[in-house]
């Protein structure tokens, strides 16, 4: 087993790997963000946006994988910290003690990011597969390209729909208030002086893209957005 290897499958190994995709991930999402928040401009810019994005296939299919690559190795890798954390723990449960605080935090941190990923899904059979709600797919604007913002407005219209958005939202918000303080102490950036910063800067991060997709939905609902 090379070094490498071996520090990849070392549990320090593993939080980087975590720490880097979480990253990623989370740079992902605010720019995803900013990209949908141009729905307050008007249909011709959030249309010209999701069109500039398809344009270039050979670019779209590499952000597509690399983004899906992205996900499976955080989703793997944090499947492997929990069993290895449950393998070392000493307490089982049903004796009746509480979990310590540390595996308290990733427990809601998985039950989080098990809802995330069923949104995920969700959220790509909605807007980009067409398992629900087919017909979303053909809307067309006058100048013929796919009416995204129509696309939206129709989506979020549905209460029940825009219900599970908000509520995947609020989780999404705990879920990075979480992993990016804990990112700053896999990567050894946590060193007690600006814990209390680093711990405040992921929570307006996090607030941050949870009011900029959510004023989405409820702008919709609202009839803000029409
Ligand atoms: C309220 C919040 C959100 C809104 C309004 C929204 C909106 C959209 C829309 C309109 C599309 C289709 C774009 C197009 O066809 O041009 C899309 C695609 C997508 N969204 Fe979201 N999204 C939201 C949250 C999220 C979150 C939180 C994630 C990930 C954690 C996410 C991941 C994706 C992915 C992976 C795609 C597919 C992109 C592709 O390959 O075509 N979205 N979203």
């Amino acid at each position: 087993m090379t070094i490498i290897t071996r520090f990849f499958n070392s549990t320090l190994g593993k939080k980087y790997i975590m720490a880097i995709t979480g990253f990623l991930l989370f740079g992902f999402v605010i720019i995803h963000m900013l990209g949908n928040l141009q729905i307050f401009i008007g249909p011709a810019a959030i249309n010209d946006y999701a069109e500039m994005l398809k344009s270039k296939a050979a670019l779209l299919w590499g952000a597509r994988l690399g983004l899906l690559v992205i996900t499976i190795l955080h989703i793997v890798t944090a499947i492997q910290l929990v069993l290895r954390n449950r393998a070392a723990r000493p307490v089982k449960y049903g004796t009746g003690k509480a979990p310590v605080a540390a595996s308290l935090t990733s427990r809601t941190a998985a039950i989080s990011g098990t809802i995330i990923l069923a949104f995920i899904i969700f959220h790509l059979l909605h807007y980009t597969i067409g398992g629900i709600n087919p017909e979303l797919l053909q809307l067309r604007d006058a100048t013929g390209r796919h009416d995204v913002f129509q696309m939206m407005v129709q989506g979020f219209s549905n209460p029940l729909i825009a219900g599970f958005y908000l509520l995947a939202m609020a989780l999404l918000c705990m879920h990075l208030s979480h992993g990016v303080s804990s990112m700053f102490q896999s990567l050894g950036l946590k060193s007690g002086a600006y814990d209390m910063v680093i711990d405040r800067v992921a929570k307006v991060a996090a607030g941050a893209i949870f009011l900029g997709n959510c004023a989405i939905v409820i702008a919709v609902l609202a009839g803000l957005v029409k």
